[in-house]
């Protein structure tokens, strides 16, 4: 009997049907009430009771495989016929879910529009810098603490090559291949020695800016800075200028803007002064246009700084900046009708 069943086993196992009726004859020829394997239980009333443990158990085998292959069968019928034609239009698609572009991104493309809209073209440059670029020709003293091992990432034991620490950099790669008039902006990646904390991160993002040309005064600075703090944070935002100091430009200021949220009544993300600062700039330094061969007393320049992180954390009401960096879907989908 065991070689019965096995001999059976094969023949199934091995079984073909071109069409749906035929698989449906070979379940009657194997399955049904007097089909083969039912002829074979039986055959197994009758077999002695000391051989119905092993060969009940092999029995039973049979029959679970063939309800298989038949059902695999019949299937493969069914699948087969939504390709010849028969698809059910009516029933719902598979939905499947769409990414959306990141915060950063989304702040940055506006950037780049608004200026562009004045004008300004995008350049970019390597991440990774040599001393010139990210600091001497822009005009840093040589013992300047942004030089300095803590606040700059050096690559292997070389002091002259490091990643840059800000955007300004392409400034300095801009000017070497073009003469003015230059209006450009530069978005990227930057790198600094800091500890990461809700405020301050070690990869953070900036667009610099830098207009050259004849006669361009601080007036220009001004109103090309309130004009993107106007389509940036809506059309009642006011600006403030403090003096500051950056190397590279002369004089140096550093812009606030009303605070977007309270309206500059005062709130806990201005520290109640309705203002916030959002960038620095300045006229750029005649050192500077020297340094890179261009005639300080035909040209003259602005330029300006911004972190993307700042912008889009002040826009967003996004309270810790290392939430950008870690990809967690339930804050990136926030931003998918954002774009
Ligand atoms: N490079 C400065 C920084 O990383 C930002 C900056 C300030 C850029 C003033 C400028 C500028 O072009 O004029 O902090």
């Amino acid at each position: 009997m065991l070689e019965k069943i096995k001999q059976l086993a094969e023949e199934v196992k091995s079984t073909v049907a071109q069409t749906a009726d035929e698989a449906e004859q070979l379940r009657i020829k194997y399955l049904s009430k007097k089909g083969l394997v039912s002829q074979l239980f039986d055959e197994f009333k009758t077999i002695p009771n000391e051989q119905k443990r092993e060969v009940g158990k092999v029995l039973n085998e049979l029959k679970v495989m063939a309800q298989e292959k038949i059902n695999e069968l019949k299937d493969s019928f069914q699948a087969s016929s939504h390709d010849q034609g028969n698809v059910d239009l009516t029933l719902p698609g598979t939905s499947f879910e769409i990414g959306g572009r990141h915060p950063l991104s989304i702040v940055k493309n506006e950037i780049v529009d608004i200026f562009g809209r004045l004008g300004f073209t995008i350049a970019e440059g390597p991440e990774i810098e040599d001393d010139w670029h990210v600091f001497t020709a822009l005009n840093f003293p040589l013992e300047h603490p942004a030089r300095d091992m803590q606040d700059t990432f050096f690559i292997a034991q070389d002091p002259d090559i490091l990643l840059r620490t800000h955007t300004s950099s392409v400034q300095v790669r801009v000017m070497e291949k073009q003469k003015p008039p230059i209006r450009a902006i530069f978005p990227g990646r930057v790198f600094r020695n800091e500890a990461i904390s809700a405020r301050a991160h070690c990869i953070f993002h900036q667009v610099e800016g830098l207009f050259i040309d004849k006669n361009v005064s601080f007036a220009d600075l001004k109103q090309t800075l309130l004009y993107f703090a106007k389509e940036m944070f809506g059309q009642d935002t006011k600006i403030r200028l403090r003096p500051s100091y950056f190397p590279f430009t002369e004089p140096s200021a550093e812009m606030d803007i009303s605070c977007s949220l309270c309206g500059g009544k005062g709130c806990n993300v201005c520290k109640g002064s309705g203002w916030v600062e959002i960038l620095g700039c300045g006229m750029v330094d005649p050192a500077v246009l020297e340094c890179n061969n261009i005639d300080s007393s035909e040209y003259t320049g602005f330029a300006f700084g911004m972190g993307i992180e700042r912008i889009t954390m002040l826009r967003y009401q996004i309270k810790d900046i290392r939430l950008f960096f870690e990809n967690d879907v339930r804050f990136l989908e926030q931003f998918r009708s954002a774009d």
